[in-house]
């Protein structure tokens, strides 16, 4: 076991709420669509004033307020997101400039919905070999900026987020049991953003293309995210030596209800078990599972000792998972 400790939660939601029914009225699509292929009713749009730091830096706050830590004490700032603030540098120096702190190692993590499980197993290791000792560990995402609000077939999918967990070394009694990752960027161009880096840079035809903006073959997405969530967890599972019945709760990237479902039904684990936050937020990419930590911790649903089993997929492919012992 990789000895860490969760030591605070926090996150940040942007207060406005867009509807199914507020998308009845920009795109041609329906909240029975959307409920019965998505599972989403409705989720949170930041302002245009607000980008994935802000979002990042309240939730850092917050976490480190429950774990008793000024945000200046952290020697490790990571930050899962696909969706920076700035193309360079890391989303994470913005971090370090909203809060007028500076000193701590700070950067981000490219792994899609994926994020927040990579990062965790980053800071996991760091800790391990006494590289940090007091880390944050981000998943946030402005999703709505990078959404084609025209195409239906993405822009009623996301929201916007971000949860923050402060990571420090274990006593022994909690960690990570096991965990995997892994990724297979034959699939990239299944779902990503073409225009804006090296290999497309931003034009006025870029624009036009609206090429800036998500891009996905939906179908293929969801095969893909059923197989690898699916097999990541029950990989995690079998390395941490339990089965469904141990684990006290099931946090999985919340893309889709179907593909939570499907993932859930391989392994097993009963439904009452998995926590699900997709309802009211949407996907929010590497924002999903640490938001769900933090509102199951505030429900009370995870207490010292619990075994709780996290998996995630996204762009890239990415795929991986944790079973954690809190
Ligand atoms: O975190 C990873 C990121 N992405 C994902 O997890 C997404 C994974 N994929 C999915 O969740 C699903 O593929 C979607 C929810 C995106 C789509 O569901 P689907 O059951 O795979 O639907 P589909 O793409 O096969 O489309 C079925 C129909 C199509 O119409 P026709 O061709 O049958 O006439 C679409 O044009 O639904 C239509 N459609 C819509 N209708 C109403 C697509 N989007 C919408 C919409 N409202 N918003």
């Amino acid at each position: 076991m990789k000895s860490i400790k969760i030591v605070g939660t926090g996150r940040a939601l942007p207060d406005k709420i867009l509807t199914n029914f507020d998308l009845e009225k920009m795109v041609d699509t329906s909240d029975a669509w959307i409920v019965e292929r998505t599972g989403i009713r409705e989720r949170r749009i930041a302002d245009e004033n607000t980008a994935t730091s802000d979002l990042v830096a309240i939730a850092l706050e917050k976490a480190c307020q429950q774990a008793g830590l000024k945000p200046s004490a952290l020697d490790t700032i990571i930050v899962a997101t696909s969706t920076p603030d700035t193309v360079y540098p890391a989303t994470a120096c913005w971090v370090q400039k909203r809060l007028g702190i500076a000193g701590s190692a700070a950067f981000d993590i490219s792994a899609g919905c994926s994020g927040f499980v990579f990062a965790l197993e980053v800071a996991a290791n760091l800790i391990a070999t006494g590289a940090a000792k007091k880390v944050a560990v981000a998943g946030g995402e402005v999703m709505s900026k990078v959404v084609n609000w025209k195409d239906r077939a993405t822009c009623v999918l996301f929201g916007d987020g971000a949860g923050v967990a402060i990571v420090v070394a274990g006593d022994g009694r909690s960690g990570i049991l096991a965990s995997n990752w892994g990724c297979d960027g034959n699939l990239a161009p299944l779902l990503y953003q073409p225009a804006g880096g090296t290999r497309m840079p931003t034009s006025e035809k870029t624009l036009r293309e609206m090429a800036h903006t998500v891009h996905m073959e939906g179908n293929q997405v969801f095969k893909h995210a059923v197989r690898a969530m699916g097999g990541a967890a029950l990989k995690a599972l079998a390395d941490a030596g339990i089965g469904p019945a141990d684990v006290k709760l099931f946090i999985p990237h919340q893309a889709n209800m179907r593909i939570m479902e499907a993932a859930r039904e391989r392994t097993g684990i009963a439904r009452e078990k998995m926590f699900v936050v997709l309802e009211r937020y949407g996907n929010m990419s590497a924002a999903t599972i640490p938001v769900a930590i933090d509102e199951a911790r505030d429900g009370g649903l995870i207490q010292d000792g619990d075994l709780i089993l996290l998996t995630a997929f996204g762009t890239g492919f990415t795929w991986g998972a944790a079973v954690l012992r809190w």
